[in-house]
């Protein structure tokens, strides 16, 4: 199996945890995308889904899916989104497309969490992948400064804006040993909307594309 044909599998594979009857989290990237098409085929057995982002509510109703208000909705039984790092520990990083506020959003108002990655996503330690955070655009500078003491180098995502009207900086260089600690550590930082390392609430399940075949870590 290519790269593509195993983000394929696992957002086939997701399928298995689709409740009948509930109310789907989705999420945003390239293997989230496979499970919008997917889940097209199942559309009549959900209530509806809830998106992280314009990208995929666009999707879902390209297919005809129903896209709901979080605020409108009772539960969300299950998310299911990408990651662009993950371990073995379901911790994640996320955000390489810039939706990782409203993806945390959904994920912890989620009973269920499913991630859903092709193996090149897996690593021992979080932060080769620069960490993305969300950041209010007039604390710029402010909050560069801050992680450059933290040990790392914030990069502005240029020409980019998040669905929430803000900037991301990138940054590079952390080894993130003690994900659930950085997590709340930056989110303290003024004008920090959120950070990209998903730990505090992790993944349930990772759903990993092998070149034999879907693993699941849980
Ligand atoms: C979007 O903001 C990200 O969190 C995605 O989940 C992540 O970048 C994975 O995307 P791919 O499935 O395209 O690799």
């Amino acid at each position: 199996m290519n790269q593509e044909e195993m983000k394929k599998a696992v957002a086939e594979a997701a399928l298995d945890y689709v409740e009948a009857g509930t109310v789907i989290g989705i999420g945003t990237g390239t293997t989230a995308n496979y499970f919008i098409d997917a889940l097209a085929g199942i559309k009549h057995k959900i209530e509806g889904t809830v998106a992280s982002s314009e990208a995929s509510a666009e999707r879902l109703r390209s297919h005809g899916i129903e896209v709901l208000d979080l605020n409108m909705v009772n539960e969300v039984s299950v998310y299911v989104d990408g990651a662009d790092e993950a371990t073995k520990h379901l911790h994640l990083i996320k955000g390489g497309g810039g939706a990782l506020t409203r993806e945390k959003i959904v994920a912890a108002a989620s009973r269920k969490f499913v991630c859903i990655a092709d193996e090149s996503k897996l690593v021992d330690i979080l932060g080769q992948f620069p960490l993305p955070i969300e950041v209010i655009p007039m604390a710029r500078s402010y909050v560069a400064r801050e992680l450059v003491k933290l040990g790392g180098e914030p990069v502005l995502r240029e020409g980019f804006i998040t669905d929430n009207g803000n900037i991301i900086l990138d940054v590079h260089g952390l080894q993130i040993m003690e994900p659930t600690k950085l997590e709340a550590q930056l989110n303290n930082i003024a004008g920090v909307v959120t950070n990209g390392i998903f730990a505090i609430r992790p993944a349930d399940v990772l759903l990993l594309g092998t070149e034999t075949g879907v693993k699941t870590l849980t």
